[in-house]
């Protein structure tokens, strides 16, 4: 029997984000949740955790099932909490005084460092609030593990830790994942869903050849489509001729066969259905300002160090020069933000030790928290109070990114992690910089947009 059975199940948000959809979830399958950013995998996930009600059709769980849902982002209450606090209250109720030392278990199952676990969970890393977001989950021992893009914010030996920590998962527990990473979603799942407004598929593959079965059904589809409309035309012009006959001869027969043609042409032509037309969630691209100067930002022997002030490492003396595209690798926690904090606060004039930067340098930055944001202003507010385009303009680059016109008015705090991530990404084209500095831009972004976004 099905842990968990969703049927004909859907759900309008303004517009209908999926409709018709049935899924049976049985114990031990690891499936993986596919689609575009702002397509409602998040949503999706909170409807099964019981966060959302459905507009239309019913979830069934078996008695007992338990189901833990890992979100995209911590919850403001989440980040508030230090973080064995927040571990501890994910323990199911009935064992939370006695079973508290599970709480440590997980800790050191992901390798949380001692000193991290009485701080609260929004003074971590974004790598560590993963790490723990996915403890606070599995803590709850659930039969069903919801999770919501958990490679985001993870370096590549902490998304290793992830795979396997999710192969070692007692093997019954069953795991749907939104995620677009495809490589992650080719070691950890067997299934695969892709989510559509209409019509979503579910193959018994992981990504990578699920995707290639979609294709193959599409185009199918999509020929067998343009046969029957074919086909239908045909059979109106056969009756189309048989009427002039009948008409001419007065025949009853021919009158009565041209009436069958048509109907048939009409039965035809209603049953055929368009093919699945994967409409993108809109493109990203950046622009740049040249620049004449011959070195843009200079470190001499800048010094990173957590808030406490432990030394993480010293930059020694290095420039960077106009043209140049830099990617900065480290483990999560080594201090990359750190030191792109002082990298930022320096391009802002702030006299930041160790770091000159060129006066005339114009520099975009988009950060992990995408914080230049603010959650109260609508989406045609953040581009006209930040540059003097003028209405109309706003909305016609609001839709070039992939905003429909009617959600212009929508406040930014509704948006799906992606959108969120690509209107920062078109203010960040709008700003023109000469240099950009951005802190893990693939995290939230989909499949499609991770592929062809590269810089011009
Ligand atoms: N409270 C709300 N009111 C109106 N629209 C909402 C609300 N919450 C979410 N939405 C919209 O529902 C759609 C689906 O959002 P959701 O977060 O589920 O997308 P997603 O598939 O998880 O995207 P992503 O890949 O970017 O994480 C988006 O267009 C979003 O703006
Ligand atoms: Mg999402």
């Amino acid at each position: 029997m099905s842990l968990v059975t969703l049927r004909a199940l859907g759900l309008t948000l303004g517009a209908p984000l999926f409709t018709g959809l049935d899924l049976a979830i049985q114990k031990g399958d690891r499936i993986g949740l596919v689609a575009a950013n702002g397509r409602g995998k998040s949503t999706l996930l909170k409807v099964i955790a019981g966060l959302l009600p459905p507009s239309d059709g019913a979830i069934t769980a078996t008695r007992g099932t338990r189901i833990a849902l890992m979100q995209q982002e911590p919850t403001p209450e989440q980040q508030a909490l230090p973080l064995r606090a927040m571990l501890a209250g994910a323990l199911p109720p009935e064992t939370r005084e006695w079973e508290d030392w599970r709480v440590d278990v997980a800790l050191d199952a992901l390798a949380v460092p001692a000193d991290l676990r009485d701080r609260p969970l929004g003074a971590l890393s974004g790598g560590w609030q993963r790490m723990a977001m996915l403890a606070a989950a599995t803590l709850a021992e659930p039969d069903l593990l919801l999770l919501d893009e958990p490679t985001n914010h993870l370096d590549l030996a902490r998304i290793g830790t992830l795979e396997r920590f999710i192969v070692d998962l007692p093997r019954e527990t069953a795991i749907l994942v939104a995620s677009h990473d495809r490589a992650f979603l080719d070691g950890v799942t067997n299934r695969t869903l892709f989510l559509r407004s209409t019509g979503s598929a579910v193959y018994a593959a992981p990504y990578g050849a699920a995707r290639a079965s979609l294709d193959t059904a599409d185009e199918a589809a999509a020929r067998r489509y343009e046969t029957d409309l074919k086909q239908g035309a045909k059979l109106r012009r056969q009756a189309a001729k048989l009427h002039n006959l009948g008409v001419n001869s007065g025949s009853d027969l021919l009158t009565v066969k041209t009436k069958q043609l048509r109907e048939r042409a009409e039965r035809i032509e209603s049953a055929a259905k368009p093919a699945h037309l994967e409409e993108s969630a809109g493109r990203i691209r950046l622009d740049e300002r040249g620049s004449e100067a011959k070195v843009l930002i200079a470190f001499d022997d800048l010094v990173v160090a957590t808030p406490d002030g432990r030394l993480l490492f010293e930059t020694g003396r290095r420039w960077i020069r106009p043209g140049e595209r830099i990617v900065l690798l480290a483990p999560n926690g080594a201090g990359k933000s750190r030191f792109l904090d002082s990298v930022i606060r320096a391009l802002r004039g702030e006299a930041v030790r160790g770091v000159r930067t060129n006066p005339s340098l114009v520099a975009g930055v988009v950060d992990q928290q995408l914080s230049h944001l603010g959650a109260d202003e609508t989406l045609q507010g953040a581009v006209v109070s930040r540059f003097p385009v003028g209405d109309q303009r706003a909305r016609a680059l609001l839709a070039g990114a992939g905003f429909p016109v009617e959600r212009h008015g929508d406040r930014v705090s509704v948006l799906s992690g992606g959108q969120r991530a690509r209107l920062a990404m078109l203010i960040l084209r709008l700003e023109k910089p000469g240099f950009h500095v951005l802190d893990e831009p693939t995290n939230h972004l989909d499949i499609e947009v991770r592929r062809c976004s590269r810089p011009n």
